[in-house]
């Protein structure tokens, strides 16, 4: 048996995946709350993570592995079936981070949302993955790229959230030398 070279798209995959699993159990945890009582403020938490971690996963399929999905299959169907997805998602993560846990139809969105996403990985994980596993793109390569977009997102994020938190106690500061 000769050992084969040909790169693989599986580190890439798995990456992918973990992200997944990662937002279906936060989508559980979610639904576990559903009856239990005075469940607000850890719903809006959940809520919160939930959006940013799919936020940060379609930029990234957005920005790196979709265009190369496009060039390596010949699936254009899939790639605009999840293009039109990630559409819709996404239009749902932006009423969801307007809104607050004892609004109207909040509970129905995050169950949408959580159903869509189900759709999606479906068929991420049983039609595009596969036919990328097939192409021989370099996955490791490509999970590397990853990697370092999510941390420069992430500090990018983490950044912006101590200017704003800045902002507001400067902000509270300046009430309290007035007084
Ligand atoms: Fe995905
Ligand atoms: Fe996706």
């Amino acid at each position: 048996m000769t050992t084969s070279t040909r790169s693989t798209a599986k580190p890439l995959i798995k990456l992918l995946k973990e992200d997944h699993d990662k937002v279906t159990a936060l989508f559980e945890e979610f639904e576990e709350l559903h009856d239990e009582k005075n469940s607000n403020a850890k719903k809006a938490e959940l809520v919160k993570l939930i959006c940013q971690e799919l936020t940060l996963h379609t930029l990234v399929e957005e920005k790196i592995v979709y265009p190369l999905a496009r060039e390596s299959i010949d699936d254009t169907d899939v790639m605009d079936e999840a293009d039109v997805e990630h559409a819709g998602a996404k239009h749902l993560i932006k009423e969801l981070e307007k809104m607050d846990p004892q609004d109207s139809h909040y509970d129905a969105k995050v169950t949408v949302l959580s159903e869509y996403i189900q759709h999606h990985v479906k068929e991420e994980e049983g039609t595009m993955f596969p036919e990328l596993e097939k192409s021989g793109i370099d996955g490791e390569e490509i999970a590397q790229e990853v990697i370092q977009f999510k941390e420069k997102h992430q500090k990018l994020a983490s950044t912006s959230r101590k200017g704003s938190a800045q902002k507001v106690s400067s902000k509270s500061a300046a009430v309290h030398s007035v007084k």
